[in-house]
């Protein structure tokens, strides 16, 4: 029998309407949208709405991925949820999201690896399609970040945003998902982490006082592992590929600084490879999990991406964690 292969058959993505632009945190914190432009690459960034929930965000950009596959809803047979806000502990946002698309045949479960989870969650459906254990699986990663943002700290309340993106991945004879590299570094674990709500800090009205339920950043620390992790990522994501960065079409890294996002392009391979980057942070900030999906659906919904071009793409969040993939549209 020949050997069975994954590949992404579909892609979706949702934002809220409401925008919340720097002008906006200007009269929030003491801030300027020159200061958060050049540092950042952030203009605006999207805010669920009081009532609208991760796993709303996660079913409206899985409901484009499936129509997008031509999969219907009642055939999914499994749905992996990247997400660091899930809606609440359990039920998980993967069970909510097969209720609100009536997915009647998945099982399904969330992926906690911050900013990382949509790459270790497609990593996570591809073995299982490769192994023919199931014949598709719907990927996504969605975030509602407005709700674990401590709104009056000027240095983390301007880089998040809300949003979903999602893939539908399939069994193919040609290789999709082309290489897979993840990891984690949990003695980094104070960079970047959101204490509250877990069973060592338990919600309470000292965890509330003490602010603990919002995401904590060591920014300028965080900054420079990032860069060389994802640097090393994307390096060796595109050998294990069979790939030399040259043959790369797109570069879909993490959203998290555009300044990040160049210097790990710029290091692969100057300008020219720099151009193959695609951004969206200027207009979504840094949406953690659903940032990678949100960019791809996009770059696939304007006509960007093309049949046999090859995609890197490139996750690094709180953990440490991180991730490179690459995959050819097929
Ligand atoms: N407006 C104005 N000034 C500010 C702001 C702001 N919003 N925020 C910080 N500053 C000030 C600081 O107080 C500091 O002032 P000082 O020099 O007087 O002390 C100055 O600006 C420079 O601060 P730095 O923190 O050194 O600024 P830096 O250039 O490092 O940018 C940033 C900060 C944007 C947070 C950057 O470090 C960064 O992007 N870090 C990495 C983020 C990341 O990759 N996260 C991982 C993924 S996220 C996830 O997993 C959820």
């Amino acid at each position: 029998m020949s050997k069975m292969y994954a590949a992404i058959a579909g892609t979706g993505h949702y934002v809220p309407e409401k925008v919340l632009t720097n002008a906006d945190l200007e009269r929030m914190v003491e801030t300027s949208d020159e200061w958060i432009r050049t540092r950042t690459g952030i203009g605006e960034r999207r805010i669920a709405g009081a009532n609208e929930f991760s796993s709303d965000m996660g079913a409206a950009a899985g409901r484009m991925a499936l129509a997008n596959a031509g999969v219907a809803p009642e055939d999914v047979e499994a749905i992996y949820v990247g997400t660091c806000t899930p809606d609440m502990f359990f039920p998980s946002t993967a069970c909510l999201i097969q209720a609100a698309l009536g997915a009647k045949r998945a099982y399904g479960f969330d992926v906690s690896a911050a900013c990382s989870g949509f790459l270790v969650a497609l990593d996570t459906a591809a073995a299982a399609i490769e192994s023919g254990r199931i014949q598709n699986a719907l990927v996504v990663g969605a975030e509602k970040l407005s709700s674990v943002t401590d709104w009056t700290q000027r240095d983390t309340c301007v880089l998040f945003g809300d949003g979903a993106g999602a893939v539908v991945l399939k069994p193919s004879d040609r290789p999709g998902v082309r290489s897979t590299l993840l990891g984690v570094d949990g003695n980094l674990d104070d960079l970047l982490y959101l204490p509250g709500g877990g069973c060592r800090h338990p919600a309470s009205a000292e965890s509330v006082r003490d602010r603990l339920h919002f995401i904590h950043m060591a920014g300028r620390e965080t900054f420079k592992v990032a860069v060389t992790t994802m640097f090393e990522a994307a390096k060796e994501a595109t050998r294990r590929a069979g790939l030399a960065i040259g043959d790369i079409d797109w570069m879909i890294f993490h959203q998290a600084n555009l300044r990040i996002i160049d210097a790990v392009a710029q290091r692969l391979g100057g300008p020219e490879i720099a151009r193959k980057a695609i951004v969206n942070i200027d207009r979504y900030g840094n949406t953690s999990a659903a940032s990678i999906p949100l960019a791809l659906s996009e770059a696939v919904a304007d006509g960007r991406v093309k049949s046999g071009d090859k995609i890197l793409m490139v996750a690094f969040g709180g953990g440490l964690t991180w991730g490179g993939m690459v995959v050819e549209w097929i």
